[in-house]
């Protein structure tokens, strides 16, 4: 396959997954679900927008688009809160598909008279990793959704292990290298490079992430009503939000996903905690949470080799029997479920199943360059003002396979559980930890 291809295969894939999450009827794609997200038609409409404006006209708003700039700008994210897009007079269903389809043909049309240039690639990865992120912002809004369930239970996983839930493995200290560079991840987002070298102290990281078994301790020990496990900020919203478990248990033993009630498996990753919430349950379990940095040597640094792995497991492309990637299981696996897929240091599960809540706020890496996307990473960065974000790593379930790499950075404001993450400890040199 040709790069070209390949750029094809992913922009048709994406699609294909766009489509069945939109594959309702057109009151169901203009209902607000919850007010943190937004109607499902509007980012069908906003997918199509975005990749007019970044493959037909360049990302430059002075060349005229297919649609009224009026209507254009209901689709800006800076513009219009997410609470606020339900009030919108928004495309209709069916006029925002012909619009994605007809934005769609044209783009194929550009990838085929492409010359073979590394930068044109570029920014068709961007849009494919755009269009995938939105899908999995689709599902957390389903997710929320109340009502007869939309979606089926989700694909079968593989089973997953006894004894490694609550492990954890040795990093010894030393350098290594943060980050990756165009020439190696060519697809990799601005916010990911450069590559450069950074000395970490050893730590211990969770072998695999905290599972609810794990977490029903917490609750069942009164980790949610004592003061002292919890940071400042972390009390007050666990006060002014009333938490007492992971969002979505039911209190008897059950769990509400996708509108399935279910039993909560205990050998399952936790899912649905805020950054508060894993810190203070870091904190009872005598633990901390990971760096960005230490999660990402963890992740992805060979030290026989000196030198990163493209996967946490070699440089083979992620499969079922690798990673839990795609969407399709709806949920984490089980702890265990992937041996194949462990780093260099022992840590399983570092892509997929969820995202991973780390101490570090979105900070630039040094020598960072916006790319063409430029208000994609930079808006965000701590000291700018738009908030207190915390980074996520290492992509949850309903990350697509082609868009995830170790380097790959996501943050949230730390109150937010509504997004797929999790929790996975770790340990300084100098605190106990777990065999
Ligand atoms: C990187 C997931 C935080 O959803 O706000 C989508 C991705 N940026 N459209 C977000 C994004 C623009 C972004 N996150
Ligand atoms: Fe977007």
């Amino acid at each position: 396959m040709t790069p070209r291809d390949t750029l094809a295969d992913g922009l048709t894939r994406a699609r294909e997954r766009t489509l069945r999450l939109v594959d309702f009827d057109d009151g169901e794609l203009r209902r607000q679900y919850d007010p943190l997200m937004s109607p499902l038609v509007w980012d069908l409409a906003h997918i199509g927008q975005q990749e007019e404006f970044w493959l037909l006209r360049d990302g430059n708003a002075d060349r005229p688009g297919m649609l009224a700039p009026a209507v254009e700008r209901l689709y800006d994210a800076f513009v219009n809160s997410r609470a606020s897009r339900v009030d919108l007079p928004l495309l209709p269903p069916t006029d925002a598909r012909a619009y994605c389809e007809t934005v769609r043909n044209k783009v194929l049309d550009a990838l085929d008279a492409l010359p073979a240039d590394e930068s044109a690639d570029f920014r068709f990865a961007l849009v494919i990793s755009h269009e995938h992120q939105h899908d999995e912002t689709m599902l957390q809004a389903i997710n929320l959704r109340t009502g007869a369930p939309l979606l089926g239970p989700g694909a079968p996983l593989p089973p997953g292990r006894p004894g490694v839930a609550g492990t954890s493995v040795p990093v010894p200290g030393g350098p290594f290298v943060l980050g990756v560079d165009a020439v190696t991840e060519p697809h990799s987002l601005d916010n990911e490079r450069p590559a450069h070298v950074v000395d970490v102290p050893g730590f211990r990281i969770g072998r695999v992430p905290v599972t609810n078994g794990e977490w029903q301790q917490f609750v069942d020990d009164g980790g949610y009503d004592r003061r002292q496990w919890w940071s400042e900020p972390g009390w007050a919203h666990r006060q002014a939000a009333g938490l007492t478990a992971p969002q979505f248990w039911n209190g008897d033993g059950t769990r509400t996903r996708f509108g399935h009630v279910e039993e909560i498996r205990s050998d399952e990753p936790v899912q649905h905690v805020t950054f508060f919430e894993a810190e203070a349950y870091a904190a009872w379990a005598g633990a901390r949470l990971p760096s960005e940095i230490e999660w990402d040597k963890a992740c992805a640094w060979d030290p026989a080799a000196g030198q990163r792995r493209r996967y946490p497991w070699g440089s083979s492309a992620p499969t079922a029997h690798l990673a839990n990637l795609g969407g399709d299981a709806l949920r984490p696996a089980p702890v265990g479920a992937y041996p194949a897929g462990a780093s260099a240091y022992g840590a399983e599960q570092m892509l997929g199943d969820v995202w991973e809540w780390t101490t570090s706020p979105l900070r630039p890496w040094p020598g960072f360059t916006p790319m063409i996307y430029d208000r994609y990473s930079q808006p965000f960065f701590e000291g700018t003002g738009s908030g207190d974000y915390r980074v996520l790593r290492g992509g949850s379930w309903a990350v697509a396979p082609d868009i995830l790499r170790p380097s790959f950075r996501n943050w949230d404001h730390p109150i937010r559980r509504q997004i797929f993450s999790g929790v996975r400890l770790a340990w300084s040199e100098d605190q106990g930890s777990a065999a």
